[in-house]
């Protein structure tokens, strides 16, 4: 079957083009046309549906599900942690409207250069060529497979860029400088080679790495050795960098704490329950006090676990008499003291959301750091290595 010129295609596209443009994330009518000329069904020939049943190129639906605004899983890999294996996804191509936004934030010009982190099915890469020319797009993704996938699928649009299975944390150090660095896995902090290998007004956007909030960092340059950008709170939610094709975690990253030792118990003056609804804000900051949190109400359980790979805290949901709720905490370091800790400060700063937030970064993996309204200020939390 000719999959590049099948039936119904164009209006789909056109429609769900239409229906970005409405939603206001492609404000560039370069960039709308863009999404209504490449064809994505030709990157997604096999997607995994919401139970992880493949949904393939001659099935009713698929031709409807490639052009709603949704993440299309298309990968994943086995993740193992002593509890169980878990099928984790490993590469997608992302939501159109967060790929949209993206490539808005991008603020790219014609002739300027792009490296692209995370090639996955190379429907963004084929956005960018769209766009740019295929000559000055770059792109990396850590699976060989998936690169291979991608160079057919593109080739099939006579769209030939540069493209490599490399890890990406390592930028391409061949092909730089680049003006825009554009990643589309997560990660906690910027790796100094993108630093390295960024023009002088160059730009980087990529989804930052923490839990629950997942929000954007847009890095300008600022020295020959920095970046520094405002946290953009437009919520992304990537899988992560990973440093191996066949693991699907991030460097750090567990799908849980399965550490052992001897518990601490007390209690605790701040209701569980608070840290639930301080939404994403909170999340984000409790994150950056302890880089890898994750937090999860069990009502079933009566109790809110909040873990990072190496600490556990579990908290009685209810209250006991005396007003205070029940702390079980475990691991290398007291969790809940560090939540509670940065809950108090949250709240005592008229609790910031992303849009306070900001990151400098230098190009080592100790020079980093979050800062809450100026990089000067008083606030500042040094960032975690990414994967
Ligand atoms: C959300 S998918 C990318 C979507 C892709 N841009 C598209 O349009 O299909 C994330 C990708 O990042 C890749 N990835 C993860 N860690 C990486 C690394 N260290 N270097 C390069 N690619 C990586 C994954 O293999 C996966 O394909």
């Amino acid at each position: 079957m000719d999959t590049v010129a099948i039936a119904g295609w164009e209006t789909r596209a056109a429609a769900l083009t239409a229906e970005l443009v409405a939603a206001g994330v492609l404000p560039d009518p370069e960039w709308s046309r863009a999404f209504r000329e490449v064809p994505r069904h030709v990157f997604v020939p096999r997607i995994l549906g919401d139970d992880r049943t493949p949904v393939q190129v001659d099935e009713a639906g698929w031709l409807d599900l490639v052009y709603a605004d949704e993440t299309l899983l298309t990968q994943t890999i086995a993740a193992g942690d002593g509890l169980g294996r878990h099928e984790m996804p490993s590469s997608s191509s992302s939501r159109p409207r967060v790929m949209a936004t993206m490539l808005d934030r991008l603020n790219v010009q014609h002739g300027q250069k792009v490296l692209e982190i995370g090639t996955g099915t190379g429907y963004n890469t084929a956005l960018l060529s769209h766009h740019l020319g295929a000559e000055n797009v770059y792109s990396v993704d850590i699976d060989p497979s998936l690169v291979d996938g991608a160079r057919d699928h593109l080739a099939r649009l006579g769209q030939h860029p540069q493209l490599a299975a490399a890890d990406g944390a390592d930028g391409w150090a061949k092909h730089a400088p680049f003006n825009r660095i554009l990643a589309t896995c997560a990660v906690t902090c910027i790796p100094p080679a993108w630093i390295d290998q960024l023009t002088g007004a160059g730009r980087i956007v990529a989804p930052l790495d923490a839990g629950e909030a997942g929000p954007l960092l847009v890095m300008d340059k600022t020295a020959p050795d920095e970046v520094t950008g405002r946290i953009d709170p437009y919520p992304a939610h990537f899988m992560p960098l990973r440093d191996r094709a066949d693991d699907p975690l991030g460097q750090g990253q567990t799908t849980g704490f399965t550490g052992t030792g001897v518990p601490h118990y007390g209690t605790t003056g701040l209701d569980p329950a608070l840290l639930t609804e301080g939404g994403t804000d909170l999340a984000l900051f409790l994150w950056l006090h302890a880089p890898g949190l994750r937090i999860a109400r069990a009502d079933e359980l009566g109790r809110l676990y909040v873990n990072t790979a190496a600490a556990l805290a579990e908290v009685e949901l209810a209250a006991g008499e005396d007003g205070t709720w029940l702390v079980k905490q475990r691991g290398a370091f007291r969790l809940w003291d560090i939540v509670e800790h940065g809950y108090a400060t949250w709240t005592a700063l008229d609790r910031p959301g992303p849009g306070r937030l900001g990151i400098t970064a230098l190009n080592s993996v100790d020079g980093q750091f979050a800062w809450l309204d100026d990089p000067d200020g008083a606030h500042s939390w040094p960032l975690a290595p990414t994967g």
